[in-house]
């Protein structure tokens, strides 16, 4: 199938890069020329596991190209991907003005009828049958319109797409869900068919049930420390049971990300508007934003509200591993929170570096090159992302802590066998 994808953020580029590869002929569209450059070049403008070799063996290969003139993008398409970025307004709901530019671009380069235009961005509720009116009133030829809302996580998204659990199409044609269809039936998971408002409110309602978990087995956590249970312990039993399942039930500082904290407040606000208030929603985010003040809390047990003349060692800045994306990490939160008590800081994150530097600058913060140098000449040290790698930390790496304390924000060490080695060692949830 011959596909036009606009916009090459995570889901536009990782979406072309695998479509590519399933064979299609993609054009990937950007109107920004330094970013076609760059990726045209084989670097990547995300650090995305696996990403970089999928694009250069598609533009290899010839399957996938990309273009700054989304006339040229959408000239041969069967279907166009709308794939641009719909930030939170300071209102909490989505901002769609990347969307709305996009759709006038194309009314008026739509040249052919029959095209399938699919809005794979997270839109509010209501927002593909607005674009479709707003297309229709520019454009001289007919089109199709579906929503595709995309599921895949930052860090592992190409095997997302590869091994999705559902593909969701929502359309009021026949021809253009089946079309849509075809394009997915090579993947060993159910495609669940719908009108274009249940496919865009199934985006809105997963992100924020996956949310609401993280937020009830933080609260669990919680109940744990003041009952002497492990929440991980909890987390098991609890998730052994099919009804429920064991993931995202890890008790953690919070969640954060381009999507959880934008899509939870977007659903809520939506609802406002509809006149109904989302009593859960409005406690899972409550609860997220004091997750982080319950694990500093355990630091202030030990330190005091002051840090001056202390120096932390802070792994993990990334909102979760595998990623360089910062946007609402909770990380940096805690990190800016610690600073403001006085501490200096030793920060590594195996991606993030770099992005955090320009986000909160240098002031109190050391940017170290490596895990082991974070460790050094340290008072304490604090696990702020669940990065593998920090859960490899030996007894040699942490003999040098001066106090000897560690908070663990991701419960990723062994608590019996840390204070196996001496140290003392505070986490989330657990004894
Ligand atoms: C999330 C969804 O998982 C994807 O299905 C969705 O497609 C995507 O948003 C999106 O809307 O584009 P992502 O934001 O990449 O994906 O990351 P997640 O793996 O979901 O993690 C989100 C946050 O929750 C992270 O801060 C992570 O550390 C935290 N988390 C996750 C926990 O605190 N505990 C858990 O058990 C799981």
């Amino acid at each position: 199938m011959k596909l036009c994808v606009i916009g090459t953020g995570y889901v536009g580029l990782v979406g072309s890069a695998v479509f590519a590869d399933w064979g299609n002929e993609v054009i990937g569209v950007d109107n920004n020329p330094s970013k076609i450059k760059m990726i045209e070049s084989g670097k990547m403008p995300i650090y995305e596991p696996g990403l970089e070799e999928l694009v250069s063996k598609n533009l290899q290969n010839g399957n996938l190209k990309f273009t700054t003139s989304l006339k040229d993008g959408i000239k041969n398409a069967d279907v166009i991907f709308i794939c641009v970025g719909t930030p939170m307004s300071d209102d909490g709901s989505a901002d769609l003005k990347y969307i709305y530019q996009v759709a006038e671009e194309i009314a008026s380069n739509l040249l052919e009828a029959g095209k399938i235009i699919a809005i794979k961005s997270t839109v509010p509720v209501g927002t593909n049958r607005k674009v479709r009116e707003y297309i229709k009133e520019r454009a001289d030829v007919d089109f199709y319109s579906a929503s595709v809302p995309e599921f895949l996580r930052e860090g592992s998204s190409i095997e997302d797409m590869n091994k999705t659990d559902r593909t969701v199409i929502g359309s009021e044609s026949e021809e253009a869900l089946d079309k849509l269809s075809s394009l997915f039936s090579h993947l060993d998971s159910p495609i669940v068919k719908c009108d274009l408002e249940s496919a865009e409110l199934i985006k809105y309602a997963s992100n924020s049930f996956l949310a609401t978990k993280i937020s009830f087995i933080n609260e669990i956590s919680q109940i744990c420390d003041l009952t002497g249970a492990d929440v991980s312990k909890v987390s098991q039993g609890m998730g052994l049971d099919s009804r429920i399942g064991p993931k995202f039930l890890n008790a953690s500082i919070g969640y954060g990300g381009s999507c959880f904290p934008k899509d939870v407040k977007a659903l809520f606000k939506t609802s406002k508007d509809l006149g109904y208030s989302f009593k859960i929603l409005d406690s899972v985010m409550e609860v997220n934003s004091d997750q982080k003040f319950f694990f500093l809390d355990k630091i202030k047990k030990v330190y005091g509200d002051s840090l001056n003349g202390k120096v932390i060692g802070c792994l993990g800045l990334a909102f979760k591993n595998d990623t360089d994306d910062i946007r609402e990490s909770v990380a940096i939160e805690v990190v800016k929170l610690l600073r403001g008590m006085g501490a200096q800081i030793k920060a590594y994150d195996p991606q993030a570096m770099d992005s955090t530097k320009e986000t909160i600058g240098i002031d109190g913060i050391e940017y170290v090159s490596s895990m082991e140098d974070a460790l050094k000449d340290i008072n304490f040290l604090t696990i702020l992302t669940e990065w593998p790698i920090f859960r490899s930390l030996t007894q040699e790496q942490l003999s040098n802590i001066k106090d000897r304390n560690i908070f663990d924000g991701r419960n990723l060490l062994s608590p019996s066998q840390v204070r196996g080695w001496g140290l003392n060692y505070y986490c989330i949830g657990k004894k």
